[in-house]
């Protein structure tokens, strides 16, 4: 595997591991770390072998933010030209299913970072929050928008305007965590679901993605459009005549991802 300078980068079958690594700063995330993570995730995507990811950080902090000590000095327009941000595009746009395994804080970008993964395993331990504002800023990777989708507009609000923080708990209760389960057991659980999902066959998975993907992002005639062109794209892959043949002749599938 690829050496990186701010995650670590690990395949464990057909599941691809990206592990947070800038413990002196709560994994803040600098451009640095964009830029390794963008190129992790891209080529985890472009890998046939790899059929789910797992983003994970640090015990104590999945991720603190921004790199604050980075973005202090900036103006408007460093942010507003040149693509600084713009890593964290392809992060988001990845196909393959992710899974973020959060313990600690996930705060500011963190949260941000969690919330364009597919699904959000938290640890009891886990403190999801938007503080951005108490810094004079906003959230600027794409909080406000997937927060009011994740969570409904007024509970977005809250959590925004006051920069207050969330244990696991409520963050399940509310929608962000989609399940919590004891600290000592995140990497364990986010193993035994990332092995679970990257099983199933490559082009059904691309498509849920995809599928899921367009139902926060599109009006609900074209998401509808989407996905029965999907859906009948995948009677033209072997693993859907595997899949049925399988379940017909009471045998569990032989998937070739194709
Ligand atoms: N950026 C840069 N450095 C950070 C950081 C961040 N977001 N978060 C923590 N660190 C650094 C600290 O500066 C500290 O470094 P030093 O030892 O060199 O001083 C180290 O990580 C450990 O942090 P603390 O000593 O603060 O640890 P703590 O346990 O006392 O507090 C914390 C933990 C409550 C998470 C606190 O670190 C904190 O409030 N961090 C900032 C959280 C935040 O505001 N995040 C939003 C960032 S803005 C953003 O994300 C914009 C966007 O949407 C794109």
């Amino acid at each position: 595997d690829t050496a990186y300078d701010t995650i670590l980068v690990e395949t464990r079958g057909r599941v691809g591991w990206i592990t947070l690594n800038r413990p002196e700063a709560l994994n803040a995330l600098n451009v640095q770390l964009s830029h390794d993570l963008a190129a992790a995730m891209t080529a985890f995507d472009a890998d046939e072998g790899i059929g789910a990811i797992v983003l994970t950080g640090s015990e104590r902090a999945f991720a603190a933010g921004a790199d604050i000590k980075e973005m202090e000095g900036l103006h408007g327009r460093d942010i507003a030209v040149g693509g600084r941000f713009d890593a964290w595009r392809a992060v988001a746009d990845v196909r393959t299913p992710v899974i973020a395994a959060v313990a600690g804080y996930a705060l500011g970008g963190g949260c941000e970072l969690a919330m364009m993964c597919d699904v959000i395993l938290a640890a009891d331990t886990a403190r999801f929050g938007q503080p951005e504002i108490t810094l004079g800023v906003i959230p600027g990777m794409g909080g406000t928008q997937r927060l009011v989708r994740a969570v409904g507009p007024y509970k977005a609000a809250e959590l925004v305007l006051s920069g207050r923080l969330i244990a696991a708990d409520e963050a399940e209760r509310i929608g962000i965590a989609s399940r919590v389960v004891p600290a000592a057991e995140l990497l364990d659980e986010a193993a035994a679901l990332a092995a679970g999902i990257a099983e199933k066959p490559l082009p059904a998975l691309y498509a849920a993605t995809a599928a899921l993907d367009a139902a926060v992002e599109t009006p609900m005639a074209e998401g509808l459009r989407l996905e029965k062109h999907l859906f009948a794209s995948l009677f033209d892959t072997a693993d859907q005549k595997e899949g049925m043949a399988a379940f017909r002749e009471k045998r569990p599938p032989r998937f070739t991802h194709r």
